[in-house]
């Protein structure tokens, strides 16, 4: 099925996951024992109704939650005994994420948000603020570089969510419905960031009920009831 990545190690694969959520008495099955591997260089789109696991599924991938069931393995290694802690090393390092609600920090400009995840790296004091404002004018947005969120268009303010995803080199960039909040227009400008990203030798993945946006992916992977019902090239 997958010829050209069939010979390449999986950056990070989910074996068996399920994700039940426990409210009381009820029992959600958020995800039913789903298995998944992502590739170097993949462009995937994940698909399906509203309420049928597609965040609980980026939570788990992106390690900003942990499967009731399963494993998740990051490059082969599995997370599943990593504490809060190293958690966070490895999300700040090896994910980029970008999200419905661009989630930035409103009391900070657009090159400070975009500065913050270098913080939590290996990158020297002195050098942050120049790889910050490159990256800003990767997303075209040089002459913004003091602007508060707030004093941002909504697309500007994805592209600086986006520009703060790339800063450390992660392994793999991760959107939830990044175009959800967005006008058409600054939301095309934002799918032709995120192809030419990818493009440039990223991986990634993406939730989206824009089927301009799932129209680029690669890979489309459909879920429905907490499974996937397809998953196929193109
Ligand atoms: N924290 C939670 N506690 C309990 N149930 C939850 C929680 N988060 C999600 N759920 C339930 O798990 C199921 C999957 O939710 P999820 O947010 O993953 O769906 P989704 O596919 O992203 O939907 P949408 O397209 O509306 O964003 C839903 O039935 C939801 O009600
Ligand atoms: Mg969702």
């Amino acid at each position: 099925m997958r010829s050209s990545t069939t010979n390449k190690k999986p950056i990070l694969e989910l074996k068996n996951v399920s994700k039940i959520y426990s409210l009381g008495e009820t029992k959600v099955h958020a995800l039913d024992n789903v298995s998944l591997k992502i590739y170097p260089g993949e462009f995937i789109s994940i698909t399906g109704p509203s309420g049928s696991g597609k965040s609980t599924l980026m939570h788990i991938i992106g390690l900003l939650d942990q499967p009731t069931k399963g494993k998740v393995l990051i490059g082969q290694k599995p997370t599943q005994h990593l504490n809060e802690g190293q958690l966070a090393v490895t999300r700040n390092k090896q994910i980029g994420f970008v999200f419905q609600q661009f989630n930035l920090l409103s009391k900070t400009t657009a090159l400070e948000n975009v500065e913050l995840p270098l913080f939590y790296s290996d990158t020297l004091e002195k050098d942050r603020k120049t790889i910050a404002a490159e990256f800003l004018k990767k997303v075209g947005l040089e002459d913004r570089l003091d602007h508060h969120p707030n004093q941002l268009s909504g697309g500007q303010q994805q592209r600086v969510a986006i520009a703060r995803a790339l800063v450390n080199s992660p392994t793999l960039i991760m959107a939830d419905e990044p175009t959800g909040n967005l006008d058409s227009k600054s939301g095309n400008q934002i799918i032709q960031l995120i192809k030419q990203i990818w493009k440039e030798g990223n991986t990634v993945i993406l939730v989206t009920h824009d089927p301009e946006l799932a129209k680029v992916a690669k890979r489309k992977i459909r879920i429905v009831d907490g499974q996937i019902k397809s998953d196929y090239q193109t």
